[in-house]
């Protein structure tokens, strides 16, 4: 074959597969664009694990009308003007690539209104049209009447890169990693409420009334929300805030180490390394916590640009992160007393204690074949029945704990019922 120069198409859509993988990363950009947009309401609705159907609505700014087609256009964006505004980034998104990424392999239409104009408009793509040699999708637009904020609906994802649709897991399992995403976004922003809604069924129902301990106890359910302590400390610029699971709700992989920067969902060993080392003297090996943890600092002291899928960050002095979190996670977990019964224990006694909760709890798992996430996710379930029964044998009441965090419109503890409707939501 010659050598030729790629078509315009066939270029986004190569460079589209950074940004797009699957359903995913689809709801991920939508959903950081409301955030980024200011909305204090994002709903998000899917179908068929989103492969046939996302749709993400907001109540933020909203898009001037005569600034659309620049949304859709590569590396066009209203969130940097160069380079240097990297390092005071305050938004999410700063490549401008996420929507004509998703536009160059799906079908998309957007709804927009801002609140200074009177009616919104309604863009579309064009499937099929050729771009004619520039990086802007073609657009159908028309004015509609609508509320302000912006609603973005994908669908027939990859409907024209079928090698990368063949990729796909089965739409249950898609589903899976974009509700994880949903709990994790609406964990990094407590402020915000999320609505989610699978093939029509709500999933989960945030108010947005900022308590993070609330949060928690939707998604994770009674049992972590009754055990977990509480942290916030600032040292100068740097300033810590969260939960933390007390040792006995130890987790047998990492994937329970939830940790924002800047209200940043992200991947980092570093913050994941620091807060094993906050718990060192109170986990078994293999033992790792669960933790929520938002970490600020300026923004100029940590790097974005360094994952295409904005994942991962740099931080400049890595080693004083690394102590900060590591030293307020320890002196928080030994500030308070971690047992229940701690003025009749001995220091070690409560040890043992500690170590035959968490060995108790690896037994549980390892009498298990290593699980599916959805099956995880349903023995995390049972698991959480079991300890909540054996909690109620040995008279151990957790009301008056929880009483506090049920919203008001979850069953009450009194009614029997053991799970938050959170708790109950992540099966598809
Ligand atoms: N929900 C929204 N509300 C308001 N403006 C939006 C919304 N979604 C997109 N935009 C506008 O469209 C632009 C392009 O969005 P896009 O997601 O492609 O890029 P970005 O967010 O700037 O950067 P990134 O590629 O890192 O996400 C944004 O810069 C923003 O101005
Ligand atoms: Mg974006």
């Amino acid at each position: 074959m010659p050598i030729q120069v790629l078509s315009e198409e066939t270029i986004n859509r190569i460079a589209a597969g950074e940004v797009v993988e699957r359903p995913l990363n689809v709801a991920k950009e939508l959903i950081e664009n409301a955030i980024d947009a200011g909305a204090t309401a994002i709903s998000i609705e899917i179908r068929d694990g989103g492969i046939s159907l996302i749709r993400v609505t907001d109540n933020g700014s909203g898009i001037p009308a005569d600034q659309i087609p620049a949304a859709f256009t590569r590396h066009a964006t209203s969130k940097i003007r160069t380079e240097s505004d990297l390092h005071s980034l305050t938004t999410l998104g700063f490549r401008g690539e996420a929507l004509s990424s998703i536009a160059a392999v799906s079908q998309v239409e957007m709804i927009t209104k801002t609140r200074d104009s009177l009616t919104g408009v309604r863009a579309a793509t064009l499937p099929g049209t050729e771009t004619g040699g520039e990086d802007r999708i073609p657009l159908d637009l028309e004015e509609i009447g609508a509320p302000d904020g912006t609603t973005v609906i994908v669908r027939n994802l990859f409907y024209n890169v079928p090698v990368r649709r063949k990729f796909l897991r089965q739409p249950q399992t898609e589903a899976g990693y974009i509700t994880d995403l949903v709990e994790r976004q609406a964990l990094s922003h407590p402020r915000i409420s999320f609505h989610y809604k699978i093939g029509g069924q709500e999933k989960l129902h945030t108010t947005g009334n900022g308590k993070l301990k609330e949060l928690i106890y939707r998604i994770y359910g009674r049992e972590i929300a009754a055990r977990l302590i509480p942290i916030s400390t600032d040292l100068e610029e740097y300033h810590l805030e969260g939960f933390l699971g007390r040792p006995e709700v130890s987790r047998a992989s990492r994937n329970f180490e939830i940790c924002f920067v800047n209200g940043r969902m992200l991947r980092s060993d570093l913050l994941s390394r620091a807060l094993e080392e906050g718990y060192r003297t109170d986990l078994m090996q293999h033992r790792f916590p669960f933790a929520v943890l938002h970490l600020e600092l300026p923004p100029e002291q940590i790097d974005v640009n360094v994952h295409p899928g904005k994942m991962e960050i740099h931080f400049s002095d890595r080693q004083r992160v690394f102590d900060f979190i590591n030293e307020a996670v320890h002196s928080c977990l030994h500030k308070v007393e971690l047992m229940p019964d701690a003025t009749v224990m001995t220091a070690r006694e409560q040890q043992a204690e500690r170590k035959r909760l968490q060995e108790e709890e690896q037994k549980r798992e390892q009498a298990a074949p290593h699980p599916e996430p959805f099956e995880a996710r349903r023995l995390d379930r049972v698991n959480r029945d079991r300890s909540l029964e054996a909690d109620r044998l040995a008279g151990l009441t957790l009301r008056e704990e929880t009483a506090a965090y049920a919203p008001a419109d979850s069953p009450s503890p009194d009614d029997g019922e053991t799970l938050p409707r959170g708790g109950q939501q992540n099966q598809q």
